[in-house]
């Protein structure tokens, strides 16, 4: 097992990655929690799978712990089945002394960390991810939230876990698309932040594919480290580091949006951040031998790294409406060099419309 310190100021904690961790989820628990009762939240398809295997790992422990389940799927993070699970832990009676396990993919934690940081004021919660993208990206870092109607994580806190239990041997069930959706993550961390960690990717990329545990498992420990690392130096998204993880995002948001919400979210990253290499070469800030680099790497994990021809219009709309524009000019994280990027505002629209041009044809 591998352990990465998540050093906050006020709440820091620890991921630890490895196999067989939920079955030794109550000692682990035990040592940064003493809960009165512990619910574990899943997704019907995850509960299936690993709920009682959890449940009964706190329950030997000696941790009075009850199962919590809702319909998997991205249409499960809303306010309505944020509401029905406050209503199911009251239920089964946990108090302000109690705690939640979030076990599941992004979608889980999410919503469940969501439910952590409100219910009675806020209790405190432990992410158990499960799929390659949670393990990765969502558990760490603390933001939770739901969707609106009008786009996603609209409503949400930041509530930090006590702890992170990264069970490998989870992957084993994920299915394929999911683990390549993952996979967009990870490569985006080499780009932004470790060219070693990139060349980590290359040299492993089969060996991932194959779910070759010891593979695997370096590969969460190290995107952890840099996704803690970001976190750690910028905790709430203020300074502009860790706005540095939406690389490939501001285009790949675009193009899921005009796919009508068939291409999945890695997919998109994948396109995105071919695009996003585009622009930074049309703006003199990165070299071609980058975006080939990486566009080998996406090719061999069987991420796309051509886009469909959308209407680049229509894609420049759904980017003049990203939430995270500043006073109405487009800001795109560019990569400059492998393991380094930086978040750039972009005046000049054609520039972008030449990216979007070449990624159709990359
Ligand atoms: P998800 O939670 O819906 O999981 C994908 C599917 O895989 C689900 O059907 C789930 O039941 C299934 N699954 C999960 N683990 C499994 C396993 N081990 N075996 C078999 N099936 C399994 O989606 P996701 O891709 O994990 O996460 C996407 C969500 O994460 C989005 O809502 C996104 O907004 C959010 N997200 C949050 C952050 C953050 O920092 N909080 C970062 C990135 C993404
Ligand atoms: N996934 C982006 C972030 O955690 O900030």
């Amino acid at each position: 097992m591998q352990t990465i310190p998540v050093p906050l100021a006020r709440h820091a904690y620890d991921i630890h990655v490895g196999r067989g961790l939920l079955g030794e989820a109550a000692e682990r628990v035990r040592a940064v929690l003493q809960p009165h009762r512990i619910a574990v939240v899943a997704d019907e398809t995850v509960a299936g799978l690993y709920g009682e295997t959890l449940r009964e790992a706190l329950a030997a422990g000696g941790a009075d712990a009850v199962l919590v389940t809702f319909p998997a799927g991205e249409a499960s993070k809303r306010l309505a089945q944020a509401e029905v699970l406050h209503e199911a832990l009251l239920a089964e009676g946990l108090d302000r002394k109690s705690a939640l396990v979030a076990l599941g993919g992004g979608v889980t934690g999410d919503l469940a960390g969501f439910v952590a940081a409100t219910f009675l004021r806020g209790i405190p919660f432990v992410q158990a991810p499960t799929s390659l993208l949670a393990m990765v990206d969502s558990s760490s870092g603390g933001k939770t939230g739901v969707n609106l109607r009008a786009g996603k994580n609209l409503v949400g806190a930041f509530h930090q876990p006590a702890l992170v239990l990264a069970d490998i041997d989870t992957l084993r069930t994920l299915p394929r698309e999911e683990l390549l959706s993952g996979l967009a993550e990870v490569v985006k961390h080499g780009v932004i932040r470790d060219a070693a960690y990139f060349e980590l990717v290359e040299t492993g990329a089969e060996a991932i594919l194959a779910l070759d545990p010891e593979t695997l498992a370096a590969v969460v420990a190290g995107s952890c480290r840099i996704k803690g690392a970001v976190v750690a130096e910028d905790e709430r998204e203020e300074s502009g580091v860790r706005a540095l993880l939406n690389l490939g995002h501001t285009f790949g948001h675009a193009y899921e949006a005009a796919s009508g919400y068939a291409l999945r979210h890695g997919e998109a990253v994948a396109m995105g951040m071919i695009a996003a290499c585009h622009l930074a070469e049309r703006l003199g800030l990165s070299e071609a031998a980058l975006r080939e680099r990486l566009a080998a790497l996406l090719r061999r994990i069987g991420l796309p790294c051509t886009a469909p021809a959308y209407d680049a219009e229509d894609l420049l709309a759904t980017m003049r409406g990203d939430k995270k524009r500043e006073r109405g000019r487009h800001r795109f994280v560019l990569p400059r060099s492998l393991g380094t990027a930086e978040v750039v505002t972009v005046d000049d629209e054609d520039a972008v419309r030449e990216a979007l041009r070449l990624t159709i044809s990359e």
